[in-house]
C-alpha cells in the first residue's frame, strides 16, 4: 500500500508518541509503584530498565516499523513470515487492553463532573465502591450495569473513535497536538500548587526516602521492567505502527530518546505532584503519609477526592484539574492502542480504516461493557494483572529473542536506524538487546509464572489478591491466554490481495 497515511510534521509523530506513553500509567499507577517498591532507591532499576530496555526497544520498534511499514504483524511478517504470529500477539494484548483502559477513562470524566460539587463526600472510599462503581459482593458477579459507568464509557469510544476515524494525520496527531500541550499545562498547574502547599515536603521525603534494603529483591526489579513497558507502550504493537507513518528520511533514535525522557519526565512530575499533595493531606489529617498512601485504583479515585475535600480553596477546580489530566492522558494513549488493531485489521483483510475502526472498535467498546458492571472492578483488575504480566512483558522477551537471536536482525536494524539520525547506535545498543533484556525479562517471567502456577502469594488461596482459582482461571489465564492463540489463529489466514504483503519497497 504505498498510498499509506503519513504525519504531517517530525514534531505531530513525537507528540503521538509520546501521547501514547504518557497515559494512565504515569499518574495512577508509577507514583505508587515507586513508592511501594522502595521509594528514593527504586529510581535505580528504574533508570537501568529504561536505559537498557525502554529505550533500547523503543528504538528497535520504531526502526520495525519505519523499515517494513506496516501495521505491527504485516511488519513483522515482511521481516520474517514465520514471526508474523508476535505482531498480532502484541494487537491482541493491546485489544484486551483498550476494552478495561476506556473504562478507567469513563471513571476519571464522571469523577472530573463530581469535582464541582465534591459530589463524592467525606467517605470517598464508600463512595467509589458503593455509590459509584455498586461495585459486586463477590469476584465474578457481574450484577447489573451501572448506568454512571456506562454514560461516560460511550462517550471515552466516541471520541477515540471518532478521532480514528478522521486518519493519521488530521485525526491521531491533530487530536495529540492539542490533547498533550493541554495536559502539561493543567498538570504543571496542579504540581505546582502541590508542592507549594503545607506538608508538601513530608510528602516529598516519604516518595524519595531511599529503601535501599529493597534493591535485592527480584519483585523490585519486575516492577520497574513493569512499569517501563506499560509506561513507553512497548510490546503493544503501538510504536511500530505509529513508526509505520513515518516519512522514509526520519531520524529514529533521537525520536526515541525524546519520547522516553518525555514519558519519565512526567512520571516523575506526577510522583512529585501526587506525593505532595499526600504529604499535605497527611499534614491535615494528623497522620504520616505511609498511613494515607494507596496504590492503583485507590490513590486516584479515593485518596485524591479526599485530598481536593481538605484543599484550602478552590478545591472544585483543583478536583476538576486532576480528573481532566486523566482523561486527556487515558484518551490520548487509547487512540494509540486502538490504532493497533484497526491498522491491522484493515491490512489482513484488505478493508477500508473505518470498517476496520468500526468492527475493530466497536468489539472492543462492547466487550468494555463487562467491565462497566457491578462486577466490573474485579475483573479489570485479574485482566490487568495478567495481560501486563503473561501479555504485554512476555511479547515484549519474545520480541527481543525473536529479533535478536533467531532472527539475527540486529545489525541491520542497526544500519537502518542510523541512515537518518543524530544518534547513532553503537554496540551497546546489541548489548542491552541481545544480552542484558533477554536475562532480566527471561529470569523476570520464569519468576512470574514460578509465583502463579505455584500459588506462592501471599493471600489465602495464593493467588494473586486471593481470589478464587476460578476466577483466576477464567478471569485471568484465559484473557492471558486469548492474545496468543487469537494472533497465533490469525496468522493461518493470508494477507489480503491489496496489501501487497510480499513485496514492498525496503525504505532506506
Ligand atoms: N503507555 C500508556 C500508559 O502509561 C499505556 O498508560
Amino acid at each position: 500500500m504505498e498510498d499509506r497515511a503519513q504525519w504531517g510534521t517530525r514534531a505531530g509523530f513525537i507528540l503521538a508518541a509520546v501521547g501514547s506513553a504518557i497515559g494512565l500509567g504515569n499518574i495512577w499507577r508509577f507514583p505508587a509503584v515507586a513508592y511501594e517498591n522502595g521509594g528514593g532507591a527504586f529510581f535505580i532499576p528504574y533508570l537501568f530498565a529504561l536505559l537498557t530496555a525502554g529505550i533500547p526497544l523503543l528504538v528497535l520498534e520504531f526502526t520495525l516499523g519505519h523499515k517494513y511499514r506496516g501495521s505491527a504483524p504485516l511488519s513483522f511478517f515482511r521481516m520474517s513470515r514465520k514471526s508474523e504470529w508476535i505482531g498480532w500477539w502484541a494487537v491482541f494484548v493491546s485489544f484486551v487492553i483498550s476494552t478495561y483502559y476506556a473504562v478507567i477513562i469513563a471513571w476519571a470524566m464522571s469523577y472530573s463532573v463530581f469535582s464541582f460539587n465534591l459530589g463524592w463526600g467525606s467517605d470517598t472510599e464508600g463512595f467509589l465502591y458503593g455509590d459509584y462503581l455498586k461495585l459486586a459482593e463477590a469476584p465474578g458477579q457481574t450484577g447489573s450495569l451501572v448506568t454512571g459507568v456506562f454514560v461516560p464509557l460511550i462517550l471515552v469510544w466516541v471520541i477515540t473513535l471518532g478521532v480514528l476515524f478522521k486518519g493519521v494525520k488530521k485525526g491521531i496527531e491533530v487530536a495529540n497536538k492539542i490533547f498533550i500541550p493541554a495536559l502539561v499545562v493543567l498538570f504543571l498547574i496542579i504540581v505546582v500548587r502541590a508542592v507549594t502547599l503545607p506538608g508538601a515536603m513530608d510528602g516529598l521525603n516519604t516518595f524519595f526516602k531511599p529503601n535501599f534494603d529493597m534493591i535485592m529483591e527480584p519483585s523490585v526489579w519486575m516492577a520497574a521492567y513493569g512499569q517501563i513497558f506499560f509506561s513507553l507502550s512497548i510490546a503493544f504493537a503501538i510504536m511500530i505502527t505509529y513508526s509505520s507513518y513515518l516519512p522514509k528520511k526520519s531520524d529514529i533514535t533521537n525520536n526515541a530518546f525524546i519520547t522516553g525522557f518525555s514519558n519519565s519526565g512526567f512520571e516523575l512530575l506526577a510522583g512529585i505532584g501526587v506525593f505532595a499533595a499526600l504529604g499535605f493531606m497527611a499534614n491535615a489529617q494528623g497522620l504520616s503519609v505511609e498511613e494515607v498512601v494507596k496504590g492503583g485504583v485507590g490513590l486516584a479515585f479515593v485518596v485524591f477526592p479526599q485530598i481536593i475535600n481538605e484543599f484550602p480553596a478552590l478545591n472544585g477546580l483543583f478536583g476538576f484539574l486532576f480528573f481532566a489530566s486523566l482523561v486527556l492522558a487515558g484518551l490520548s494513549s487509547l487512540i494509540s492502542i486502538t490504532e493497533t488493531y484497526v491498522a491491522g485489521f484493515s491490512e489482513k483483510f484488505g478493508i477500508s480504516r473505518n470498517k476496520a475502526i468500526a468492527f475493530g472498535g466497536g468489539a472492543a467498546a462492547l466487550i468494555s461493557i463487562l467491565f462497566a458492571t457491578q462486577g466490573g472492578l474485579f475483573f479489570l483488575d485479574a485482566a490487568d494483572y495478567f495481560i501486563n504480566q503473561f501479555g504485554v512483558a512476555f511479547v515484549g522477551l519474545v520480541e527481543v529473542l525473536a529479533i535478536a537471536w533467531f532472527l539475527r536482525k540486529l545489525n541491520s536494524f542497526q544500519e537502518h536506524a542510523n541512515i537518518a539520525s543524530d544518534i547513532r547506535l553503537g554496540g551497546w545498543w546489541k548489548v542491552c538487546l541481545g544480552v542484558i533484556t533477554p536475562i532480566v525479562l527471561g529470569y523476570m517471567m520464569f519468576g512470574l509464572f514460578k509465583q502463579n502456577l505455584l500459588k506462592e502469594f501471599d493471600t489465602d488461596t495464593g493467588n494473586y489478591e486471593g481470589y478464587s482459582d476460578a476466577f483466576i482461571l477464567y478471569g485471568g489465564w484465559f484473557v492471558a491466554a486469548f492474545a496468543l492463540i487469537a494472533g497465533v489463529a490469525l496468522t493461518f489466514k493470508s494477507w489480503h490481495a491489496k496489501t501487497d504483503a510480499e513485496s514492498y519497497k525496503e525504505v532506506s
